[in-house]
């Protein structure tokens, strides 16, 4: 497995965690009866009037999330950054930046939540640095020692350096254009993968190893009980960094095959748990993998492998786009895929391994305006039942901030609204090939990551109780109807529905251990599955649509007698669904 010593002095806890700070106990995998809260801080709660979430605006709002009963936060960076990509973009991983608040700031809102009995988990971003860390300021030196920490490479062989089509290979980025930028002063190019203030890491480098392991030790050491990790299926890239077949049209091309899962993978990720003592200390660990599949998955999460405790897949938010085609493509979702794909995901990992349950995040549009119906008739009804649905799969639920409100996508008419880097390089490559600035607006309004990331709606008050400035985002002008105040007080909100449906989790051992079965596979309304622990068994039954439905005959089971825990409407349950009802029905 390891293939060089560490040197245990770098990677050694070094302090207690902060004075005031209770330490929450974590048994042995805790993380499998919890749900994870995420908060993007930019977009959460702003403490200091300059429209910016920040930390202290997160301590304001703890009672929030323990009302809701959530078991864990997850936190999007807010380590010092030029917040090229909003903090994904690290220049200091052991410093707060002061956008957000400072290091007592955090030691306040750990203590906060710790008393409160939810643990945080931090967000890990270490397939890339900032090109402002000291790191990379260094490696751009070629006589440096840093210079092996990052990916620098000469022009391609016989062509003139920084002219088009001259960097080493002709992978695309993430975020548009090429992913190497050329470096004046060296006269090399440095991979990056996202914006090119995103420089790659190179993790077969030992050393780059050793200091990641030792900023994690210390972050566990200030009282953190977890990370979820950025990308880090990108770590291990292909030995050699070559080209992929050229596509007709295309200057630079996904690479994927060349730096996703590649053959050190497991090794690395074996190594950290290790080093940082990830499994020892029952740390909560998530590993964002794109192209990731069940196989790996399974691997990657098998207990006795060390590794991680569970994954962020991709497919599931890959299936309403034509096959191959780029984010920004739109087709139809057809459910029986989507409900095929979770059931495949929930068959490979039923013995071995664990799943972590998604629809929203802050890279993805809102789940109600994309799965569901954000219309005032169906918006309150589908954010249940997408809820319902997803709660009700055996993994670890992830709530995004404003989704247990039921909050939908916006709608900005000009790109000038927009912030997202992704969004921006997108908009100016595409009209810059020629496509009509209205589809592009268009491809924005359905995907762009800036839907997720308006300002969460706290009241109805200006602004939506967001900030006293102004908010670096526009808030979504529904906040009058769609806000938190509103959805606390009201018993038949969403904000309820996601609190019972955690309850349930804590309280319900086949919600948590229950084999997973899917019934009616080809159904284009029903999402109907069960979950069965020795005698008893669950049966969710949803309507996945925006018009009546009615379950075949004969096809489920037997709901005489049961205990039905979670309707969406009231009345008698019958065999005709209205548009977006759901039940969870508890049997023997
Ligand atoms: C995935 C993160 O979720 C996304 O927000 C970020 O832009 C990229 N990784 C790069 O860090």
């Amino acid at each position: 497995m390891t293939t060089e010593p560490l040197d245990p002095a770098a990677t050694a806890a070094p302090t207690p965690p902060a004075s005031g700070t209770a330490v929450l106990e974590r048994p042995a995998g805790w993380w499998k009866t919890a749900v994870v809260y995420q908060i993007y801080p930019r977009s959460f709660a702003d403490s200091n009037g300059d429209g910016i979430g920040d930390i202290p605006g997160i301590t304001s709002r703890v009672d929030h999330l323990a009302q809701l009963g959530v078991d864990v936060v997850w936190l999007s960076p807010v380590y010092r950054s030029p917040q090229d990509d909003n903090g994904y973009d690290i220049s200091d991983y052991e410093d707060i930046d002061p956008t957000f608040g400072s290091l007592a700031d955090i030691d306040a809102l750990i203590a906060a939540l710790h008393a409160r009995g939810i643990k945080l988990v931090m967000d890990l971003v270490v397939n890339h640095t900032s090109d402002e860390h000291p790191w990379f300021v260094e490696s751009r030196d070629p006589a440096s020692p840093k210079r092996d920490w990052y990916w620098w490479r000469p022009a391609r062989e016989g062509a003139e350096p920084g002219t088009a089509g001259a960097e080493p290979t002709n992978w695309a980025s993430f975020f548009s254009g090429s992913a190497w930028q050329f470096d004046e002063q060296s006269q090399e190019y440095y991979l990056h993968l996202f914006s090119r203030k995103q420089p790659d890491l190179n993790w077969e480098n030992p050393e780059v190893r050793q200091a990641v392991y030792a900023m994690m030790n210390r972050w566990v050491a200030r009282g953190v009980d977890g990370f979820r990790m950025d990308v880090i299926n990108f770590i291990s890239k292909q030995p050699g960094l070559v080209d992929v077949p050229a596509v007709p049209g295309r200057a630079h091309v996904p690479a994927l095959e060349r730096f996703a899962n590649g053959p050190r993978l497991e090794e690395f990720l074996q190594e950290m748990n290790a080093a940082v003592g990830l499994d020892e200390r029952h740390l909560l660990t998530v590993g964002e993998m794109p192209v990731s599949t069940p196989e790996l998955a399974r691997r990657v999460t098998d207990p006795a492998n060390a590794e991680l405790n569970m994954v962020f897949t991709f497919e599931h938010v890959e299936l309403d786009r034509p096959s191959g085609a780029s984010k920004w493509e739109v087709a139809p979702l057809e459910l029986p895929r989507l409900k095929k794909n979770l059931a495949v995901w929930q068959e490979e990992l039923a013995d071995v391994g664990w799943n972590s349950l998604y629809w929203d995040n802050h890279d993805q549009p809102r789940a109600v305006s994309r799965f569901g119906d954000d219309s005032p008739e169906h918006r309150v009804s589908s954010a249940k039942t997408l809820a319902t649905v997803q709660h009700g799969h055996r993994g670890t639920p992830y709530v995004y901030q404003g989704e247990e409100l039921g909050m939908t996508n916006t709608r900005f008419l000009d790109i000038g609204s927009f912030a997202d880097i992704e969004s921006l390089n997108y908009h100016t490559e595409a009209t810059g090939q020629g496509l009509p600035a209205e589809a592009v607006l268009q491809a924005l309004a359905v995907r762009s990551r800036d839907n997720a990331r308006t300002p969460v709606q706290w009241d109805d008050t200006s602004q939506a109780g967001f900030t006293e400035g102004i908010p670096w985002l526009p808030v979504n002008p529904n906040y009058v109807v769609v806000n938190a105040a509103a959805a606390v007080a009201d018993p038949g909100s969403t904000f309820h529905h996601f609190r019972r449906l955690i309850e349930l989790r804590h309280q319900l051992p086949v919600l948590v251990e229950g084999r997973f079965a899917l019934l009616l596979p080809d159904h284009e309304q029903i999402w109907a599955y069960t979950r069965t622990l020795g005698e008893q068994v669950l049966l969710v039954v949803a309507n996945c649509s925006s018009t009546p439905a009615t379950v075949p005959p004969g096809v489920l089971p037997d709901v005489t007698g049961a205990q039905l825990l979670l309707p969406t409407h009231a009345g008698e349950p019958s065999a005709r669904l209205q548009p977006w009802e759901s039940r969870i029905h508890l049997i023997g």
